[in-house]
């Protein structure tokens, strides 16, 4: 039994699939996908940290099920066709053989459809930041019934695709107001034949995907689906409805359900920033899990592993799904395996590189606080050839981070700072609403005593230098 964490590396089942740990990837778009949504070389790199940095279950970003309108954002993963198997097998096998399991999310986009029009939904009701940059061309088109069965049959096709490709479990993207969401929840649903109105026929389109996904890999063969617990739109989706999902979800014969929150109209309950509460959809989950038997994976602004141990041993879920903080680093569970917390670079939940990258996710992904993030080879950091005396003139998070990086390369480091180190992050972390900052502050601090890095408490001019 790991002494300091427990229950977060404590193993546990997923259907007939043994996970060695409670820490799953939350899947994330990263835009490091070839432009055709192969698996490029790049993202393939990425993954591989996540696999060496412990992750019990990496559950890979949304992949597009057909060739009309389910591909959300440019160079989003594709598995569309047989022909991405092979790379998606390259995926699936360097996941596995670095000891994670390897599980992969497949999505149909619905109305939320960030390359623009056309779009298809349940009803013709836009996404209303497409509708402000499209206007009357962003409403989508209301889905007939021919279509509905061609886009479950493609969420089928998409799910023998993983398994042949070894991915070991598929997750269907029935959360944040991608398709699925836009049948269960009423903000969006308002069609009049069997799959609107009431919940029962709002659940139709998912219960006909995840029939069909099943059908197609067996019974043995884990399906897991992910949903808001709340959408929290007006007159939107609500707990109730979610826990009913859930049980008929369960019904079904699902293996886990993933419990996030919100849509993209609603992105700050979904992707919280650090002016909202941590665990922000904690309660979702803990909800759901008093409703089934099935594990239920909690996710959403789980930042430190104190805290994920914390909602794990309170039963408040099964699983703990992180993104953002393994964005801000890949090797968050194998530290806190290792029993250093201290060195997880912490995700402050700043949103700058991650989600708002480009303006949404019009380049490829990065973070404020993990600078190598997508260039893994490119930045990684390496012995110098000739170790120098080096003199950083200013502690604040930049001058930290340089000397931190010069240090680890070999270099004879020495700080120049007349304040305390840390720069502004001391002002910038006095809100309590900014109280995220502090995470970093604290771990920069800590980095530059363990190298034990000379600091010293003056102002550098030039002759001292010299
Ligand atoms: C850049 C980015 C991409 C995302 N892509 C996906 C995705 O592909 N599928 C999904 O279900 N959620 C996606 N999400 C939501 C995350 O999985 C997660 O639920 C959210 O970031 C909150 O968790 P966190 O606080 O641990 O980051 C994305 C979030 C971000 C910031």
């Amino acid at each position: 039994m790991h002494e300091q964490f427990p229950v977060l590396f404590s193993p546990c089942m997923i259907g007939n699939v043994k996970i060695k740990n409670r820490i799953c990837k939350a899947p994330q778009t990263s835009g490091l996908s070839n432009l055709d949504g192969s698996v490029s070389p790049r993202l393939i790199r990425y993954y591989e940290d996540l696999a060496n940095g412990n992750v019990g279950m990496i559950i890979v970003e949304y992949a597009y099920i057909d060739n009309l309108y389910s591909k959300s954002a440019s160079n989003q993963l594709a598995i569309n066709d047989d022909e991405y198997i092979v790379g998606l097998g390259w995926l699936a096998d360097t996941i596995k053989n670095l000891g994670s399991v390897p599980c992969i999310q497949i999505e149909h986009c619905g109305r939320q459809r960030f390359l623009g029009p056309p779009m298809g939904s349940a009803s013709p009701i836009p996404w209303p930041l497409m509708y402000e940059r499209y206007g009357s061309a962003a409403i989508p088109e209301e889905l007939s019934i021919k279509e509905i069965d061609a886009i479950v049959e493609a969420f089928g096709q998409a799910t023998l695709r993983a398994k042949k490709a070894g991915f070991q479990v598929v997750e269907i993207h029935g959360a944040h107001g991608y398709l699925i969401t836009n049948f269960l929840s009423p903000f969006t649903n308002k069609r009049s034949d069997w799959y609107g109105g009431s919940r029962e026929n709002r659940f139709r389109f998912l219960e006909q995907v995840f029939k069909c996904c099943k059908s197609y890999v067996g019974e043995d063969f884990p399906v897991i689906v992910r949903l808001s617990g709340t959408d929290y739109e007006p007159e939107g989706m609500t707990i109730d409805d979610t826990i009913y999902y859930s049980k008929r979800l369960e019904e079904l014969g699902c293996a886990a359900i993933d419990v996030s929150g919100g849509d993209h109209h609603t992105m700050v309950h979904q992707v919280t920033p650090m002016q909202l509460s941590k665990g922000h959809n904690v309660w979702a989950a803990e909800t759901i899990k008093k409703e089934v038997s099935i594990p239920v994976f909690a996710t959403g602004s789980i930042t430190l592993p104190e805290y994920a141990e914390e909602i794990l041993e309170a039963g408040k879920g099964d699983f703990v799904s992180l993104g953002r903080p393994l964005f801000a680093d890949p090797f968050w569970a194998k530290k806190a395996y290792e029993g250093r917390p201290e060195d997880i670079v912490p995700c402050i939940r700043c949103n700058e590189g991650c989600l708002d990258r480009g303006n949404h996710l019009g380049k490829s992904v990065n973070c404020t606080m993990n600078p190598i993030l997508g260039f893994e080879d490119a930045l990684a950091i390496k012995p110098a050839d000739k170790p120098k005396k080096i003199a950083v003139v200013g502690g604040g998070p930049g001058g930290m981070e340089a000397a931190r990086v010069a240090k680890l390369r070999g270099h004879d480091v020495t700080i120049y700072e007349k304040r305390k180190l840390g720069g502004y992050l001391h002002e910038a972390s006095v809100p309590e609403f900014k109280a995220d900052i502090r995470n970093a502050l604290k771990y920069l601090t800590t980095q530059i005593e363990k190298l034990k890095i000379n600091v010293v408490n003056e102002n550098a001019d030039a002759a001292m230098l010299l």
